[in-house]
C-alpha cells in the first residue's frame, strides 16, 4: 500500500524548529515528520500507511466476466467455461474467422495508415454496418433518415445511446425485459436513465410470457424507450414469432414509445443476415423512428476489436443530421474517435464478393456447429434424466445461449462439483460447449436440477 502524507497544523508541544529544516523522527506507527515554521505554528506531516481510496470499496466481480476469471484459477481437467458469450471450435478453442485472417492480409498489404478517424467513425463502415442491418434498398437509408454512428462494439453503442436519451429525453424511462443481459442494467444506471422491466420469460413454460409483455409495455409512461434484442434473446434464448413481433410493433406505435433494438448476433444466431434483422426490419416498415445498437463482436468473432455502431432512424434526414451531430458530440469528450483496426476489417469483408460469401458461410458453420452441440445435450438429457422431466425447451431456444432454468443454488453445484462455469441465472453459453463434453453437462445438470433445491 502506498504511503501518504497526513498534514495538519498544530501549535507545537514538542519541537522548536529551524524553519530551513525538516527533521524526521521514527515512530512505530509510521514515520513522523515534523516540518517547522516561523510563525509560530507547526505543520506536522505524518506518514502512515492509510490509502487516499479507503473509502473505495471492493467490487464484486462482473457476473458473466468474473466467470471466466474463477473459470481461469480452476485446475481441474474436467472444467468447462460456459460463462462468456464467445464462440469456440469443437477443440473449444478461440476461432478466428478465415475472412477476418483474409481481410486483415489485404489491409496490410495496402499499408494504411493510423490517422484519427473521424468522430462518427469509418464512412465506409457506417455504410456497411447500416446496409447489412436494414437492407441496401431500405426506403429509410435511401431516403437518408438513417444517423449511423461507429461504436466501441455492441456495449459502446449502447452506452452512446443511453447518452443521448439522458440528454434529450430526461423525463423518459428504458423498460428493459426480464431477464436481460446483466450488462444492459448497468448501462442505464451509469448514463442516468431510470429503467423498469417488462414481463419477458416465463419459469412454467421455460418460454416467452408474451401477454405479460404487451401488458407491460401497454402499461408504460407514453414515450418509453423499449429495449428489444433483436434476435437470439440473452440470456434466454427465446424470441418473440414473426406475428408477436408485428403485436409488440403495434404496442408500441400506440404507446408513441421509441423502440430501442440491441442486435449482438445478426447472422449468428439463424445463419442468415437477413433472417436475423427481420425484427429490425419489420419495426421500420412500420414507419418507426428507432434506435438499433449492433455488435461484430460474435458473427465475425472481433471481440476485442470493440467494433459495433449505434444506428438512429429518424422520420426526417434532417432530424438525422442533428441526431448524428448530437452522437458525435456525446462520444468526443467519452473518447474522441473509435478505433480502426475493426472497422475496417468490416469494410473490407462486407465490401468483397468473395470474402461476403465466405463470411455468410462461416457464420452458418459457427451458428450450425452450435445448432448441433444443443440437438445433442437436448439428446443426453433426455436418454439421462429418468424422471419424465421435459427438456425440449433447450430446442426451442435460439442462439449462442440456453437458459437452463436453473437457480442460483443449482449454478452453484455446477461450478462447485462439477467444474461447469456459467452465470448464476442458469444460462449456459453452447458456443463454449463440445459434442464430446454434451454428456459430462447432461450429468451435470441432472444432478443440480433433482439434487439441490
Ligand atoms: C455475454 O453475454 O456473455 C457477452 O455478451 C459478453 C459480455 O460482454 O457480457
Amino acid at each position: 500500500m502506498a504511503s501518504t502524507m497526513l498534514s495538519f497544523g498544530l501549535s507545537s508541544p514538542v519541537a522548536i524548529l529551524d524553519n530551513s529544516k525538516r527533521i524526521g523522527v521514527g515512530k512505530s506507527v509510521g514515520d513522523l515528520f515534523i516540518k517547522g515554521k516561523m510563525s509560530g505554528r507547526v505543520r506536522m506531516a505524518v506518514s502512515v500507511n492509510v490509502s487516499r481510496f479507503e473509502g473505495v470499496t471492493m467490487a464484486p466481480p462482473d457476473p458473466i466476466l468474473g466467470v471466466s476469471e474463477a473459470f481461469k484459477a480452476d485446475t481441474n481437467d474436467l472444467k468447462l467455461n460456459l460463462g462468456v458469450g464467445a464462440y469456440r471450435t469443437e477443440e473449444l478453442q478461440p476461432y478466428v474467422l478465415n475472412v477476418v485472417q483474409k481481410a486483415e492480409k489485404l489491409m496490410l498489404e495496402k499499408g494504411e495508415n493510423k490517422e484519427y478517424l473521424p468522430i462518427e467513425g469509418l464512412a465506409a463502415f457506417n455504410k456497411a454496418t447500416a446496409e447489412l442491418l436494414l437492407g441496401a434498398d431500405n426506403a429509410a437509408l435511401q431516403e437518408g433518415r438513417v444517423a449511423t454512428v461507429q461504436g466501441l462494439s455492441g456495449t459502446g453503442s449502447l452506452r452512446l445511446a443511453a447518452a443521448f436519451i439522458q440528454r434529450y429525453f430526461p423525463e423518459a424511462k428504458a423498460l428493459i425485459s426480464s431477464p436481460t443481459w446483466g450488462n444492459h442494467k448497468n448501462i442505464f444506471n451509469d448514463a442516468r436513465v431510470p429503467w423498469s422491466e417488462y414481463r419477458y420469460y416465463d419459469p412454467r413454460t421455460v418460454g416467452l410470457d408474451f401477454d405479460g409483455m404487451i401488458a407491460d409495455i401497454k402499461a408504460a409512461p407514453d414515450g418509453s424507450f423499449v429495449l428489444l434484442h433483436g434476435c437470439a434473446h440473452n440470456p434466454t434464448g427465446i424470441d418473440p414469432t414473426p406475428e408477436q413481433w408485428e403485436k409488440i410493433a403495434d404496442v408500441i406505435q400506440e404507446k408513441n414509445h421509441i423502440p430501442f433494438f440491441d442486435v449482438a448476433y445478426q447472422g449468428f444466431a439463424s445463419g442468415s443476415l437477413d433472417e436475423d434483422a427481420s425484427s429490425v426490419r419489420t419495426f421500420v416498415a412500420h414507419g418507426m423512428e428507432l434506435l438499433v445498437a449492433q455488435s461484430y463482436s460474435k458473427n465475425l468473432g472481433l471481440y476485442a476489436e470493440r467494433i459495433g455502431a449505434i444506428n438512429v432512424v429518424c422520420s426526417s434526414p434532417d432530424a438525422a443530421t442533428r441526431v448524428k451531430s448530437q452522437l458525435k458530440r456525446l462520444a468526443r469528450p467519452m473518447y474522441s474517435n473509435p478505433p480502426v483496426h475493426g472497422a475496417r476489417i468490416v469494410a473490407n469483408v462486407v465490401g468483397n464478393p468473395t470474402l461476403f460469401n465466405e463470411w455468410k458461410e462461416e457464420m452458418e458453420l459457427m451458428a450450425g456447429r452450435i445448432k448441433n452441440v444443443r440437438q445433442k445435450l437436448f439428446d443426453s438429457l433426455s436418454q439421462k434424466d429418468k424422471s419424465g422431466k421435459d427438456w425440449s425447451f433447450i430446442l426451442k431456444q435460439i442462439g449462442m445461449f440456453s437458459f437452463t432454468g436453473l437457480n442460483k443454488a443449482q449454478s452453484d453445484n455446477m461450478t462447485n462439483k462439477w467444474h461447469v462455469y456459467m452465470t448464476k441465472d442458469g444460462r449456459i453459453s453452447l458456443a463454449g460447449l463440445s459434442l464430446s463434453k454434451c454428456e459430462y453437462l447432461a450429468d451435470a445438470i441432472i444432478d443440480s436440477f433433482h439434487n439441490v433445491s
